[in-house]
């Protein structure tokens, strides 16, 4: 296994060097262009990280420069002024082929579940809200004979208003605007805030789709890793905020993922008030914040600024497949809702009414209390088997709310891309590291899901993983 390693490793240094002779010679000029991720991939058969890697190794021995949607340049002399490579945003690469194709087919082909970040459909209240859409549709069937306009399902947008102020804001029903799942609502804040080439804080490690949303969109990211406490660096987040090295923040502030930590209220409101001294565009990514196990429920960064575009939606609370998220702005509602016209046009209506009827009925805060304490009472098997059963030196997260693991291999441990294969081979899905960063400084990671419960399937997956893993030691 470190043979395979150490050739990855030594590959793209190779063709790193291969290319900075090109350029001593003169062979490559400055300001030229350099093969782009794919064409390098190509060309060398590597893979498009191992490609990306290569650039970036240029780019950190200053020999090329990386432009925003461009791609990367032959520096030029003068380039050795430049920031240290700790700030230096980065361009994200494409998901590697197979994770890419093992992510497309989410949902099948997987005996062993470990791989997403939700639950078992017991753990929902999925026949009321069959029932509610059933009773809705008949008795109003304008909700689904009338075309989608507006921002929303106004007593739904009500519902959220009313249970935010809970969490310490106050949000007017009109600035709220429903969305097709979260996803997509952190993905009109982005579109409606921010322009190619912009550089966005994140949270390191990083929810992958995030990532790869923020690929898509030609954005580049700075990645600020969590301190001790699990959550991210606010003293190196906030100094970013004071550089003006970055254009907006892009967070789960509470119950992250994958780590599962909260940023606490006082940093929180730290956080907020450097991003608006600085102009820091700030976007929240609050799906998990209904699932935190503890006494209260975390407060998200907008309770503590109006300036923050708070993101959220039902899937991890209400049903997987519902579809019904949200964004509220108070600054840029109206980019928002033009943005969304002109790409979903609107969100089903009759989603959104059942949703609204469970949320003023009041079953929704008891089925909060539950799915918490179920979802609490899944994680410790699957923490404990993860430390008895992985050798020395392996940490697991605590999570403080919602569904996943992460697990540090020690050091020295197999490459996670070859857990992942491993794994898939053998029916057993698990998100490995890799994918939640532009680097791979996550090669030893692997984030696991707890939401479908403890049974003997998984205790005999854990046990499997944990061989592969005791087995690379050797
Ligand atoms: C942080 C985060 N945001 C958003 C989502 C997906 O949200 P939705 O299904 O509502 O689009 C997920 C799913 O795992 C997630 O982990």
């Amino acid at each position: 296994m470190p043979d395979e390693r150490e050739n990855q490793h030594s590959r793209y240094r190779q063709i790193a060097e291969q290319i900075k002779q090109a350029i001593r010679n003169g062979t490559l000029l400055p300001d030229s262009r350099l093969p782009s991720v794919r064409t390098l991939a190509v060309q060398y058969s590597v893979s498009p990280t191992t490609a990306l890697k290569t650039l970036r190794t240029l780019e950190d021995e200053r020999f090329a420069v990386a432009k925003p949607k461009s791609g990367f340049f032959v520096a030029r002399r003068q380039a050795n002024i430049q920031a240290p490579r700790a700030v230096q945003p980065r361009l994200i690469a494409p998901l590697d082929e197979q994770t890419e194709m093992h992510l497309a087919i989410l949902g099948s082909e997987c005996r062993v579940r470990l791989d997403l970040a939700n639950g078992d459909s017991s753990l929902y209240p999925v026949k009321k809200i069959g029932l509610l859409m059933r009773q809705m549709g008949y008795s109003k069937p304008a909700l689904l004979g009338t075309t989608v306009k507006g921002t929303g399902y106004l007593p739904l947008k009500q519902e959220i208003a009313r249970r935010a102020i809970a969490y310490g804001c106050t949000i007017r029903a009109d600035d709220i605007l429903i969305t097709n799942g979260c996803i997509e609502a952190v993905s009109l804040s982005l579109r409606a805030t921010l322009k190619p080439g912009d550089v966005v804080a994140v949270e390191s490690p990083c929810y992958f789709v995030l990532l790869q949303m923020l690929h898509n969109l030609n954005l580049r990211v700075i990645e600020v890793d969590a301190g001790p406490e699990g959550y991210v660096d606010v003293e190196k987040l906030t100094a970013l905020f004071r550089r003006k090295a970055v254009q907006a923040f892009l967070t789960i502030s509470n119950v992250n993922n994958p780590l599962g930590k909260s940023i606490p209220n006082e940093q929180k409101a730290h956080i907020a008030r450097q991003a608006d001294e600085n102009d820091v565009i700030m976007i929240e990514d609050d799906i998990f914040g209904d699932t935190a196990f503890g006494e209260r429920r975390p407060f998200p960064l907008r309770a503590f600024s109006p300036n923050a575009i708070l993101c959220s939606g039902f899937s991890k609370t209400v049903a997987p497949g519902i579809r019904i998220g949200w964004v509220h702005s108070v600054n840029v509602m109206r980019k928002i809702a033009s943005l969304k016209y002109t790409s979903t046009m609107g969100t089903s209506m009759l989603s959104q009414a059942a949703v609204a009827e469970l949320l003023r009925s009041g079953g929704y805060d008891a089925h909060l209390r539950k799915l918490r304490r179920e979802l609490a009472a899944q994680i410790q098997p699957l923490r404990q088997a993860l430390l008895r059963e992985f050798p020395p030196g392996t940490r697991v997260s605590e999570p403080e709310g919602g569904y996943v693991v992460w697990v540090e291999m020690p050091r020295g441990a197999l490459n996670v891309r070859e857990l992942f294969l491993k794994a898939r081979e053998a029916g057993i899905g698990i998100a490995p590291g890799h994918i939640f960063a532009t680097d791979d400084r996550y090669d030893h990671c692997f984030r696991l899901n707890a939401g479908f419960g403890w049974n003997d399937e998984v205790a005999q997956a854990i046990r499997q993983l944990a061989q592969w893993c005791r087995e690379s030691l050797l």
